[in-house]
């Protein structure tokens, strides 16, 4: 059974824009979870641009919420990650100046720190996750530093299929890669930039296993409302 996790970041981002209390991440967690998101993921992010470290404590200390904390290798990040104890971790690159997250890490240059950081996790019963370019040398890496999971960066996937582009090639990338890190006893999630049609394509792959989404089920939460766009997404990753 694949899984949506629902990324929250965005209602923090609307919360800071007044610089008050409304809306609130820890009511919009709890929210989702009843609306039928398998997890809630939010990002700490270096210059806590949107969640805050309240905001992730808070939402960590309900237990029946399966919450995936994304983190940069920055260690007083680290640190409080290892505080707050989120069940899952993913952990992404940042750059200060960057909209979004931009691309997976580089594992390569970071084996030796990314594998240490694993390791302090795996400890506290922490699933981790690396967020990954769809390279095959990046999930024989995920595999030799001891990640539970990857999350493929689909955000290059998703644009070509914005701009109506031609993306079989990419497809097939995230294909093999998820076809190789099932069968080296890694799980695969996706997610960056997804939306409907995105989604609906990735989901054919059945090692897919996870999707994160959060700039698109806000944005259109708008329009159709959270419950709604919940909803439709679980249909689609179903099928
Ligand atoms: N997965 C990871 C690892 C991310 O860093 C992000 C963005 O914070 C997402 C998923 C969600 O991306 P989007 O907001 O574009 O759906």
């Amino acid at each position: 059974m694949k899984r949506l996790g629902v990324n929250i970041d965005h209602v923090a981002t609307v919360r800071n824009a007044r610089g008050e209390v409304h809306p609130d991440p820890l009511k919009a967690a709890i929210f989702v979870k009843k609306k039928g998101a398998d997890s809630i993921t939010i990002h700490l992010r270096e210059d806590r641009r949107h969640i805050r470290d309240l905001d992730a404590k808070k939402i960590c200390s309900i237990k029946k919420l399966n919450v995936n904390l994304e983190i940069s290798t920055n260690n007083n990040i680290v640190k409080n990650a290892l505080k707050i104890k989120p069940k899952y971790i993913c952990i992404v690159p940042e750059n200060r100046s960057e909209i979004t997250t931009e691309g997976g890490l580089n594992l390569l240059d970071n084996k030796k720190k990314i594998k240490k950081i694993i390791l302090k996790f795996k400890k506290k019963k922490i699933r981790t996750s690396l967020f990954i370019n769809p390279k095959i040398k990046d999930i024989k890496l995920s595999k030799e530093i001891g990640a539970d999971c990857v999350e493929i960066h689909t955000g290059h996937f998703a644009n070509l299929i914005k701009s109506k582009k031609k993306f079989s090639n990419e497809l097939m990338n995230i294909k093999k890669c998820s076809i190789l890190a099932t069968k080296i006893g890694i799980e695969v999630h996706a997610g960056h930039g997804l939306d409907y049609k995105s989604t609906k394509i990735l989901s054919k792959i059945k090692e897919i296993k996870e999707f994160n989404i959060g700039h698109f089920i806000i944005g259109e939460s708008i329009f159709f409302g959270l419950t709604n766009v919940i909803k439709k997404l679980k249909k689609i990753i179903k099928n």
